[in-house]
């Protein structure tokens, strides 16, 4: 099966034939079928730890004057992967920037709307947001290891923000536990000192995962995480984001749909009306139904490829 998946596609068919976007559809949902499938035996095994749930209340995104982003509400489940897909400059980008409030960054950038984790509103009076950046982690497109620091300073960065007082076997610990849960351990154990530029993409991209859960969020937003690997290292990237699931809520951003469809539980559709305008939710729901059976055209032609 591994090798199936490795000749896939980057992107869904763009064909406008609808037999052959039919036949795409088809070769999704088979694909979906056997991915569930696998994951069977592996899931009854996983102890979840209770993760938080996102709940979007009416949330615009400005930047300055601009609307980039237009009444969105949606439920992100714990313990489970959410992908948002959709055209390029639809706003996925900045929607996953504004769940740790990483969008408040950008100068002129502003937010409407309520985003509740749990109980708390992050966006609420006094909530510290560098504390909601420790509990909502980010990875992104480009792996970013700091190119100064070795693997084993790469992972604890955070932690020496964070926790200024930390002992050095303490930081040890975490270290090697935070390239455990990244799968990237065994392949980086005795280069604990070389720089963290001198690894490969794909695990460059696992110790900028590793530095992440080292601070022990509670959430991972991922925004194209594989986009700039290849086929074997994207594997590697979607096998651990469905072992992550079992503690962390993930959001992952992606434009291939296959990805979308194999590693996420529920997906969200997320289109322009026109250039200019603010992007919006079109529709989110369980992502076997929303390839094979969405509720709206405008996703069916999306993730048939008849557009996008
Ligand atoms: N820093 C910024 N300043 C002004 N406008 C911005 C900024 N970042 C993004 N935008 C605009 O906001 C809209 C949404 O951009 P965003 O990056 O969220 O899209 P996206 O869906 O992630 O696209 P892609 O798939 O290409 O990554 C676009 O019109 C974009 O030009
Ligand atoms: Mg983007």
């Amino acid at each position: 099966m591994e090798d199936e998946r490795d000749e896939m596609p980057e992107t869904a068919d763009t064909s406008t034939d609808a037999t052959a976007a039919e036949t795409a559809n088809d070769g999704l949902a088979t694909d979906l079928a056997r991915t569930a499938e696998a994951n069977k035996g592996r899931g009854a095994q996983k102890v979840e730890r209770k993760a938080k749930r996102f709940e979007v209340k009416d949330v615009n995104l400005y930047y300055g004057k601009f609307h980039a982003v237009e009444d969105v509400s949606m439920t992100i489940e714990p313990n489970r992967v959410t992908a948002l897909i959709g055209s390029s400059g639809c706003g996925k980008t900045t929607m996953l920037r504004s769940l740790n409030r990483m969008h408040e960054l950008t100068p002129g950038a502003s937010v409407k709307g309520q985003v509740m984790l749990d109980d708390e509103d992050i966006y609420r009076a006094n909530v510290d947001p560098v504390e909601v950046r420790r509990l909502v982690g980010m990875v992104f497109q480009q792996p970013n290891p700091f190119p100064t620091m070795s693997v084993a300073e790469n992972v604890a960065a955070g932690l020496t923000l964070n926790q200024r007082g930390i002992s050095k076997s303490d930081k040890a610990e975490v270290v090697e536990r935070s390239l455990r849960g990244a799968h990237l351990w065994d392949e980086v154990k005795d280069r604990l000192d070389r720089p963290g530029s001198g690894l490969s993409g794909g695990q460059q991209q696992r110790l900028c995962i590793a530095r992440a859960i080292a601070v022990e969020p509670e959430v991972l937003l991922m925004d194209e995480p594989c986009s700039a690997l290849d086929p074997i290292a994207t594997l590697a990237i979607e096998d651990l984001i469905e072992d992550l699931k079992g503690r962390y809520t993930i959001v992952i951003v992606t434009h291939n749909m296959q990805q979308a469809a194999r590693a996420s539980d529920s997906t969200a559709f997320f289109n322009l009306e026109a250039t200019g305008k603010p992007g919006r939710l079109v529709e989110m729901g369980p992502t076997q139904e929303m390839f094979t059976k969405p509720g709206k055209k405008e996703t069916e032609d999306y993730v048939s490829g008849r557009f996008g």
